[in-house]
């Protein structure tokens, strides 16, 4: 059977952790690729470094690190995490004007290497890049998608099931919205072994929750000082990556274009999905309370500001 190519853009903390879990999950061949420059090698010191642990997990996907688009050709999956991560007292959008250069110049070469590819954007600030990549790809939309709700998701799972002291299995949530403080968890959707969460977490303890999830990124760039995280972001990119190759149609939210879905009006921004091998295969719309529409409505209204201020800059 023939493996799926993955092309992983920008080989730094997210990108090379992402191939790391994708190679380890053997979910297909990985290229890693990274600009020319004084660190031109680096993407195949790892490359390499990863192929070599290959005998001690057991995985025989291919792993070459390049600084050329030549050798991600005919990638199934592109992958971008390009671009500068944020440093502290710098919210996502302080990213903007740098980021949507370097995406602006690495999809006019994804557009003519990997025509057919499902594209999965990570870099920041995420609503707006994934909005500039499916712009200069011109890919159906639904083959250009963005990161961001499964990491968010797996946050608040995380400290729901730290604060129960349950197994993470067992907890089951949906945030939906921009990747930001803007985020929309939604009560309906999270639950603790079938068992609504507002029985078991009282609703002030359970607000305290969700604004630790919100300002989860912040967290975690305050305590590194250098960067932002990469181990939960890459293995939700990763979980993304193989939706798509191995066709799991799995229902989980995602950046996804939507114009009368939740009457967004043309923009990204992240709802629930099935996600297969063709991206994105439908857009699940759920009912939702008054209190969550104006909560969606205020985070599409911050993801329009973003992808407008955007437009100026490149
Ligand atoms: P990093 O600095 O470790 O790696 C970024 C890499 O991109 C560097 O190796 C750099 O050389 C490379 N790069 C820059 N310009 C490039 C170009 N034109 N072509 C190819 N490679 C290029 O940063 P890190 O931590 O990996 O983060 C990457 C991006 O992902 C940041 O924008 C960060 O904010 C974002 N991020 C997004 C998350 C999400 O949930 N959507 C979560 C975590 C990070
Ligand atoms: C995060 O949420 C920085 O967006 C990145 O960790």
């Amino acid at each position: 059977m023939r493996r799926a190519k993955i092309t992983v853009i920008g080989a730094g903390n997210v990108g090379a952790t992402c191939a790391h879990w994708c190679a380890a999950a053997e979910l297909g061949d990985i290229v890693l690729l990274d600009i020319p420059g004084d660190m031109a090698d680096m993407p195949r010191g790892k490359a390499l470094d990863l192929r070599q642990a290959s005998p001690i997990f057991g995985f025989d996907s291919n792993v070459v690190g390049t600084n050329d688009y030549a050798d991600t050709a005919g990638s199934d999956v592109v992958v971008i995490t390009a671009g500068i991560p944020r440093k502290p007292g710098m919210s996502r959008d302080d990213l903007l004007a740098t980021n949507a250069k370097i995406m602006t110049s690495v999809c006019n070469e994804v557009k003519s290497t990997s025509p057919d590819a499902v594209v999965i954007v990570v870099s920041n600030p995420l609503d707006a890049m994934v909005q500039q990549a499916q712009k200069v790809t011109g890919f159906p939309p639904e083959r250009v998608i963005g990161q961001a709700g499964v990491l968010d998701t797996a946050r608040y799972r995380t400290f729901l099931a730290m604060e129960l002291g349950v197994s993470v299995e067992d907890v089951s949530a949906l945030l939906m919205g921009g990747h930001g403080d803007t985020m929309v968890p939604l009560a309906s959707c999270t639950s603790v072994g079938g068992i609504p969460v507002t029985q078991l977490i009282k609703q002030d303890r359970l607000d305290e929750i969700i604004d630790r999830t919100r300002k989860g990124g912040a967290e975690i760039v305050g305590l590194l000082k250098t960067g932002s995280a990469y181990y939960a972001p890459a293995g939700a990119t990763a979980q993304m990556v193989e939706a798509v190759v191995r066709d799991k149609k799995r229902l989980i939210p995602v950046a996804a274009y939507c114009d009368k879905e939740y009457g967004v009006g043309g923009y990204y921004v992240g709802v629930p999905v099935i996600l297969g091998t063709g991206g994105v295969e439908k857009i699940v719309e759920l009912e939702l309370t008054d209190d969550e529409k104006a909560a969606f409505q205020k985070s599409v209204d911050a993801v329009k500001e973003l992808v407008g201020a955007m437009a100026s800059l490149v």
